[in-house]
């Protein structure tokens, strides 16, 4: 198993969700983070405007899966996510030791599908 952590723009967020849905990956855990990559920030467009404050608005999107799903969830998300410009974001890729479905007591590849 592996958790996938993305960050992405936050206005390529409604088409990484509709790839990631025709790759069959519907479950995830997202939220609005500021962050900066290898510009610290600064060139980086945002609604249109260079902004001179360094931390950028992004999106982050969180993705427990199976491993045959790690290949098409990655490639959903670039597909999804990727404009060409600085910004576009970046793929985290960890080993998941452990998954437990709070309800039933699950574990593993039962408790993360
Ligand atoms: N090494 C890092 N550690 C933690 N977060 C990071 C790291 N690199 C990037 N990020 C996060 O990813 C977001 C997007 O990064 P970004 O796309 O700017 O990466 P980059 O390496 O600068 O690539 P590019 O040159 O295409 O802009 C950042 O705003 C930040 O939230
Ligand atoms: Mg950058």
């Amino acid at each position: 198993m592996k958790l996938i952590t993305a960050l992405v723009q936050p206005h390529r967020l409604q088409k990484v969700k509709d790839e990631l849905f025709k790759a069959n990956v519907t479950k995830m855990t997202m939220n609005n983070v500021h962050g900066c990559g290898q510009q610290s920030g600064y060139n980086e467009t945002y609604r249109g405007l260079v902004h001179e404050v360094n931390l950028m608005p992004k999106v982050r999107i969180e993705i427990a899966v199976n491993e045959n799903f790690v290949k098409p969830a990655i490639e959903a998300i670039i597909k999804g996510a990727r404009t060409g410009k600085i910004g576009d974001g970046k793929i985290f890729i960890t080993e998941l030791a452990e998954v437990v479905r709070i309800r039933t007591g699950e574990k593993g590849n039962k408790a993360i599908g």
